[in-house]
């Protein structure tokens, strides 16, 4: 079985946001896509083990902030590969509030949905969700999954349910939160320590040899 098939599949970038109890939480997700259009209804994989998944499921709510090419890699990083059981992903990040969930000031535009039904599989829920809120925020392009892995060389952690396990490489550094491989023309360890991980903003000291 080839895998450029599921490579060549197409999607956005977003932050899912959701709420539990008090307390705000939400991921990255690619796999959000609309379904039907009266009503505007969205289908969204959220892996089992995602604390955004558990928060989903009580709350019933989710919102989706689409974020531009020009996002911050900090939001990637703290939204895409850590969890909201172990920080608050809120702190430091601008956002508003639309029916009780949290939308990042960061995006494109937003989409806000209540859950009408989910399917599990045996990793991830399948939620579906009818638009209840949407607007623009600001002007920019949505940035897409191919600008992310091409551009951007970003990577994604094994619960996105796009993950493809990576060739071994060898001496190369890499990022040891995001996965980023370092390729630039300075060797690495001339690099000056302020230097950060260009995806998710960790600092040099983060990268390990493999
Ligand atoms: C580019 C990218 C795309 C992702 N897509 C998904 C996705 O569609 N579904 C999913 O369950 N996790 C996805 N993830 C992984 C979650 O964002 C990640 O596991 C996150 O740390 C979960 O945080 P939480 O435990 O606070 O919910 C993606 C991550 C990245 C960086």
């Amino acid at each position: 079985m080839s895998k450029k098939p599921l490579r060549d599949l197409g999607y956005g970038v977003y932050a899912v946001t959701s709420v539990i109890g008090s307390r705000h939480v939400g991921c990255i997700a690619n796999s959000a896509m609309q379904i039907t259009s009266k009503p505007a209804t969205i289908a969204l994989s959220m892996n089992h083990d995602n604390f955004t998944n558990g928060a989903i499921s009580e709350s019933g709510i989710f919102a989706i902030s689409i974020l531009p090419e020009t996002v911050d890699s900090g939001i990637i990083g703290t939204f895409g590969f850590q969890s909201s059981r172990d920080i608050d992903k809120f702190e430091n990040i601008a956002f508003s509030e639309k029916e009780g969930v949290r939308v990042l000031n960061a995006a494109v535009s937003f989409l806000v949905c209540r859950v009408v039904d989910k399917m599990e599989t045996s990793t991830h829920t399948v939620f579906l969700g009818e638009v209840i809120d949407s607007d623009e925020l600001s002007e920019g392009e949505p940035m897409s999954y191919a600008y992310y892995h091409n551009v951007v060389k970003g990577k994604s952690p094994k619960n996105a349910p796009t993950y493809i396990e990576e060739e071994k490489t060898s001496d190369k550094w890499v990022c040891s939160i995001c996965g980023y491989v370092y390729n630039g023309e300075t060797p690495f360890e001339e690099l000056s320590d302020s230097y950060t991980c260009p995806v998710c903003s960790v600092p040099k000291k983060l990268f390990e040899k493999r």
